[in-house]
């Protein structure tokens, strides 16, 4: 597909950027095909820009001018669930939301979960390394993948369909394309781990009257709750208003203002005895005085509508208008400082720069929201160097979960060493020596003779 054929959706992702259309669409249905598009294009030296739900924030599958975009979404479906290993086949243009339910139709679980679960497929998933909400008991993308088949930028397919949790055989080659962005090669086919479908859970709401009772409620919920607690999201009263009063369809479980709120989860293997340690668990914290008020479950209905404050976050572009987001890393117990010095950051450098604070705490992972409203332009530079200014001074990471992509580009320095820096750009140069895979996204390559440092 050429010129105007193009869908307007395959321009942008859901990132701030203004959206650059491909020079060229193709929407391969075999790995075969992705290998003929890549060596046509590895001989061309043209440009490609893989794409999978187009949801990723940071611009990582936006074209590139002159660019072939090599969109996934025709490459898709389950191809075996192997319910002894418990593990899932699925191509790479298969959205999240699909993999979620086609383990659940055979009473497994696919743990990885985010508010774009519907639209984002687990290609891009795998690309971005995904976080999401419950990271605090499965981990990252990268721990649920077993296997893998990609293409190489000249074509070669290496397809390793492992199974197996325990394979020591070598470098762990699917680990280099986990989180690379697109910038190495086309992820096609996967290998996933799947988990038993939990029995019973449960969700809670708590309001909390300070940072360090949030903390205090964590280290709770971890000894109490150990192994099945499954998720702890923490929101900024800044958040709460906007998401839990202003987003249409939210409702507010519990009655007044509360410095925090937090959602707890716990996923169980026995709905009585859960819902019974779950309980006692919250009244011990409000006796100890953790907790100010706090809303429990009663149902899954319940447990989807306490999530709903959460979710809310992807409405907020309606609610706000155009604003930037952020997705950093810092150690749990600095948070609060952070949020605080940033508050104060923004607003004293950018006129009329609000920030609104939110995130999964207990993965050291909280996101920002800041905009002027009313701005005809975000003000993005100015916010970003604030924003990264101080997570560089806060010893973070300038992405958790959301990847680096265009719109983090010049701000990677900030997290990663120059001896780190050099070395990704060794293993990119070795895997794609013409530089055609999404050039430009993550870090830039020296252009042809200059030094190779
Ligand atoms: P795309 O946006 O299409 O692509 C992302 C990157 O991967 C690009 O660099 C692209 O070139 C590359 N890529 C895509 N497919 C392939 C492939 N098959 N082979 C090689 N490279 C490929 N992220 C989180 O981590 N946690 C969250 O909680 C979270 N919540 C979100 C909520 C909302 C409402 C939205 C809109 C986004 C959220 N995100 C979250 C960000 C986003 O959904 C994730 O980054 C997701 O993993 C991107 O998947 P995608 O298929 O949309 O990828
Ligand atoms: C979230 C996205 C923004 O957690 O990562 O809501
Ligand atoms: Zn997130």
């Amino acid at each position: 597909m050429r010129g105007d054929a193009i869908p307007a959706r395959n321009n942008a992702d859901w990132s701030s950027l203004s959206p650059q259309p491909p020079a060229i669409l193709v929407r391969p249905t075999s790995t075969e095909d992705v290998a003929h598009v890549l060596r046509i294009c590895s001989e061309a030296g043209m440009p490609v820009v893989p794409q999978g739900g187009l949801t990723g924030v940071s611009g990582g599958a936006r074209p590139v001018a002159g660019c072939v975009a090599l969109s996934m979404e025709r490459f898709v479906g389950v191809e075996n669930i192997d319910e002894a290993a418990s593990t899932m086949t699925v191509r790479a243009g298969t959205p999240l939301e699909v993999v979620q339910k086609a383990a659940a139709e055979r009473g497994l679980y696919f743990p990885l979960d985010l508010g774009a679960r519907g639209s984002c497929a687990i290609g891009g998933n795998v690309s971005t390394n995904a976080g999401g909400n419950r990271v605090i008991r499965y981990g990252m993308t990268r721990d649920l993948v077993l296997g893998m088949e990609v293409v190489l930028p000249d074509g070669t397919v290496l397809t390793n369909l492992n199974k197996m949790l325990k394979n020591n055989t070598g470098y762990d080659l699917r680990q280099i394309f986990v989180g690379a962005e697109g910038t190495l090669g086309v992820v096609t086919r996967l290998v996933l781990r799947l988990f038993p479908q939990p029995v019973s859970t449960l969700a809670a709401v708590c309001g909390v009257a300070d940072y360090g009772r949030v903390l205090a409620l964590l280290a709770g919920a971890r000894k109490r709750l150990g192994p099945s607690l499954s998720a702890f999201e923490v929101m900024w009263a800044d958040y709460w208003e906007v998401a839990a009063r202003r987003v249409p369809n939210v409702r507010d479980p519990l009655e007044g203002d509360h410095p925090f709120h937090v959602l707890v989860e716990l996923q169980g293997s026995d709905e009585d005895i859960d819902g019974q340690r779950f309980q006692s668990w919250i009244e011990a914290e409000f006796e100890a005085g953790t907790v100010t008020d706090a809303a429990l479950s009663q149902s899954l209905a319940d447990v989807a509508a306490f999530w709903g404050s959460r979710d809310a976050a992807s409405e907020f572009i309606q609610v706000l208008g155009p604003h930037l987001s952020f997705d950093i890393s810092l150690s749990v117990g600095d948070m609060d400082a952070y949020a605080a010095a940033c508050r104060d950051r923004l607003a004293a450098r950018i006129d009329g720069c609000q920030a609104m604070f939110y995130g999964h705490i207990a993965d050291g992972n909280m996101h920002i929201i800041a905009w002027v409203p009313g701005a005809p332009k975000q003000p993005d530079t100015e916010v970003y160097d604030v924003i990264y200014g101080l997570v560089r001074e806060y010893g973070g990471s300038v992405s958790a979960e959301h990847g680096i992509g265009l719109t983090k580009k010049n701000y990677l320095s900030y997290s990663r060493s120059e001896p780190e820096l050099a070395l990704m750009r060794t293993i990119k140069r070795a895997l794609d020596p013409g530089n055609i895979m999404n050039p430009g996204k993550v870090f830039d390559m020296p252009a042809t003779g200059e030094s190779r440092s």
